[in-house]
């Protein structure tokens, strides 16, 4: 489905911590007509977050929370609510953002807080997740869009890609192969909230118009044939 140009773009408020190659992704998706929205406010925790630069090479506002400067993490949200709120955002993207909210976000924006983890939730939650990945010996790791919620890394899971782990893998390669797949699935995810077809149903989020494929090939890792 295309995006319906006829609607008014949805009204992105994006959150980093660091270099912001989702954010990238995402204003490049746009740019390409792929998303139908427009990044509204680009809000950082750090003030060396490269991030920064990227949303102002693209001339859209950005603002900085540091959260040392606050006694709470409600007082902190309060401040990044408030923000979101008067940019009139209507989608947070957690884009490499690396604080957790409390239910101050989540009551402000409910089921509209996204976020993007770098593994196949609900394994692997937590940070150094690709690391964990390659010393666990999985044969697939991956990334998850998913709804923020109370929980860390737990909220309704929107799409998800898998990449396989082969044994030379290290972190940085692993996180490679994984970054290059977020790029992918985040704006997708964006999109289909634009479109009004994503709805949360308890744990699940239905995807509104999508039917499965008859037939969705495995994935086998490693391969069921020898490479020749
Ligand atoms: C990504 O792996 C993302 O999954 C995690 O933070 C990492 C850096 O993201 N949340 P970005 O390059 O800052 O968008």
């Amino acid at each position: 489905m295309a995006p319906n140009k006829s609607i008014e773009p949805l009204k992105l408020g994006v959150l980093i911590s660091g270099s912001g190659t989702n954010l990238q992704a995402i204003l490049d998706a746009i740019a390409r007509g792929e998303v139908h929205a427009e990044i509204r406010i680009v809000i950082s925790n750090r003030a060396d977050a490269y991030g920064l630069q990227r949303a102002r090479q693209a001339g859209i506002p950005t603002v900085i929370i540091e959260h040392r400067r606050f006694s709470s993490r409600e007082a902190f949200d309060a401040e990044l609510a408030g923000e979101l709120n008067r940019a009139g955002v209507e989608l947070v993207v957690l884009a490499g953002f690396m604080r957790l909210l409390s239910s101050v976000m989540l009551r402000a924006f409910p089921d509209r807080i996204m976020n993007i983890h770098p593994a196949l939730l609900p394994s692997f939650p937590g940070l150094h997740v690709q690391k964990a990945a390659v010393e666990y010996g999985v044969r697939f790791a991956g990334c998850t869009v998913f709804f923020v919620t109370e929980g860390v890394d737990d909220g309704p899971i929107i799409i998800q890609a898998a990449v396989p782990v082969y044994p030379e893998d290290s972190e940085e390669t692993l996180a490679a192969r994984i970054l290059t797949q977020e790029h992918r699935i985040y704006p997708r995810a964006i999109e289909l909230f634009a479109q009004g077809r994503l709805k949360v149903v308890g744990r699940r989020v239905i995807v509104k118009g999508w039917q499965a494929p008859d037939d969705t090939p495995a994935l086998i890792n490693p391969p069921l044939e020898e490479p020749k």
